[in-house]
């Protein structure tokens, strides 16, 4: 999320420092290399680097030489599903000594409410007069670079001079700048991720209750969407995993006094579809001696981020099961993983986990394939 940030506003003209402490990644980052699949950063990655308007750094004094400072570190939650808001509270106890009473502090992941105020707090106890905001960050994977300057940027500043400063800094970026308070901005980028976590469990939910009853539940699907505006935002079903949504939708529970049952009943619904495909799939076939293919172990298709993926969750239920799974993806090395010539020679079933476009033209040559996206429009049958 720093690095298309910082791309985009070098390449609109800013002087920008991307610190880091992963090594690896700064010397990649200064040869020009992108380490991950962001569409069409790799060209601007260049420009900017060629222009040295940009460069990565692990020297922390690069803070202190900034007028603006924009943070990019979240709220995990923990193995208790509680926010650790003192991820964020560290880290800027760390630079601490690095900030300056005219600096700009912009915190741009997503934060438990309340926290971008107790930043503020802290650093005023602490005798410093930094401008602190909180602007979330709403992009997707892949396409950062159209939609930091497409969409409109929520700008939620401590005090009025911090707003001021913010804004002018994303209307580098963009017209479209929209101020709330920072609760309710923190508030605002919590009930977005939640708002698409319960979307898809809805999806899910209702592709369960059609394949329990055995009915193709994509021929209900389009049915009841095409040419019927009111259900525009309605998914298709599938595994809805990654680092933001199910994190996001804890800490707002946390938030409620853990009273938010829609949130939870959406995560057991959405971590359960990879036990559902495992459970109908043993119904059918008896797995114990079949070799199951998984086809994609990213979270999303056609991305390489394999954080929180829910493909894991149903290669580990899968491994239970059934006697040998070959799991592959195009894009996320891992020894564990196998070609797809080994997965069509070997595979009696295939899974597909995530529709990575690679999968889109396979001759599967009759062998059962488990389809919960209906990528090969076979109407989702396990
Ligand atoms: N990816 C998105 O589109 C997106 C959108 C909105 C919010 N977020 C949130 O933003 C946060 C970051 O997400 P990401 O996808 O960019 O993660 P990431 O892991 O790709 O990037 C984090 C970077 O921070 C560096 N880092 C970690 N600790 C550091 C420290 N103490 N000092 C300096 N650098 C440090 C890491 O080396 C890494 O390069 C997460 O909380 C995520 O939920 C992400």
């Amino acid at each position: 999320m720093g690095l298309p940030f910082g791309m985009a506003l070098a390449d609109k003209g800013q002087n920008v420092a991307l610190y880091d402490i992963n090594e690896a990644t700064i010397g990649k980052v200064n040869d020009g290399i992108v380490p991950f699949k962001e569409n069409g950063a790799e060209p601007v990655l260049k420009r900017v680097l060629k222009a040295k308007r940009l460069r990565a750094t692990n020297d922390p004094s690069v803070i202190g030489q900034s007028k603006i400072v924009v943070t990019v570190i979240g709220t995990p939650v923990d193995e208790h599903l509680n926010p650790r808001v003192h991820d964020i509270t560290r880290a800027i106890k760390e630079i601490e000594d690095q900030l300056r009473d005219d600096q700009l502090l912009i915190m741009r992941s997503t934060l438990y409410p309340g926290v971008t105020d107790k930043v503020q707090r802290y650093l005023k106890k602490r005798g410093k007069k930094t401008l602190v905001a909180f602007c979330p960050e709403r992009i997707v994977e892949g396409h950062a670079l159209t939609e930091l300057y497409e969409l409109p940027q929520i700008v939620a500043g401590c005090t009025p001079e911090a707003t001021k400063r913010a804004t002018a800094l994303f209307k580098v970026l963009t017209d479209k700048v929209l101020v709330t308070k920072p609760k309710e901005a923190e508030l605002a980028k919590l009930f977005t991720n939640t708002w698409r976590y319960i979307n898809f469990a809805i999806s899910n939910q209702f592709y369960m209750i059609a394949q329990a009853g055995g009915m193709d539940f994509y021929n209900i699907y389009d049915a009841m969407t095409t040419d019927y505006p009111r259900l525009k935002a309605f998914a298709k079903a599938g595994l809805a995993a990654g680092p933001c949504l199910f994190k996001d939708t804890m800490q707002l529970s946390a938030f409620s006094g853990n009273n938010f049952f829609l949130g939870h009943s959406a995560m057991l619904v959405n971590e359960g579809l990879p036990d559902f495909i495992v459970d109908g799939m043993q119904h059918k076939y008896d797995l114990s001696d079949k070799t199951v293919g998984v086809l994609g172990m990213a979270f999303k298709a056609d991305k390489d981020d394999p954080r929180e993926s829910l493909s894991y969750r149903l290669m580990k239920r899968l491994e239970v099961e059934a006697d040998t799974v070959l799991c592959h993806d195009p894009f996320i090395k891992d020894p564990r993983f196998v070609s797809l010539d080994e997965i069509t020679k070997r595979a009696d079933i295939i899974v597909v986990a995530t529709p990575h476009s690679e999968y889109r033209d396979l001759d599967w040559k009759g062998k059962k394939v488990v389809d919960m996206w209906n990528y090969y429009g076979n109407g989702g049958l396990i």
